[in-house]
């Protein structure tokens, strides 16, 4: 199991920023959708495009380069290109300080075919 990291305080993420940090390795997307913290893996599962820099439209995560949607709670991808979903990381906030766990959590699953 991989240590918390502290990647930045409450003050600088205001709701509805994104922030690419970097959590063992890993590129994370780290987003405050009303307070509440989340992270999810930065690069597009569809080509190399970094998350944080498309838009975040209330709980969603838009890719900037083909505008595939993702789920910033579950990682869950939820349209095309893009078929697979994103890994998501555990958050901890204590006092102003922002942690998140190298220890991702597998993506929810595939995009649910449409009939
Ligand atoms: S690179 Fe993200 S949708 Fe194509």
């Amino acid at each position: 199991m991989g240590e918390f990291v502290r990647v930045g305080r409450v003050a600088d993420l205001p709701p509805g920023s994104v922030t690419r940090v970097e959590v063992g390795g890993h590129l994370v997307a780290l987003v405050n959708v009303d307070g509440q913290f989340f992270a999810v893996d930065d690069t597009c599962t569809h080509e190399e495009a970094s998350l944080s820099e498309g838009g975040l439209l209330g709980e969603v995560l838009v890719c900037p380069k083909h505008g595939s949607r993702f789920h910033v709670k579950t990682g869950r991808v939820l349209s095309l290109p893009a078929v697979r979903s994103v890994a998501v990381y555990p958050v901890r906030v204590e006092g102003d300080a922002v942690w998140v766990s190298p220890d991702a959590q597998a993506p929810s699953g595939l995009m649910p075919h449409r009939r």
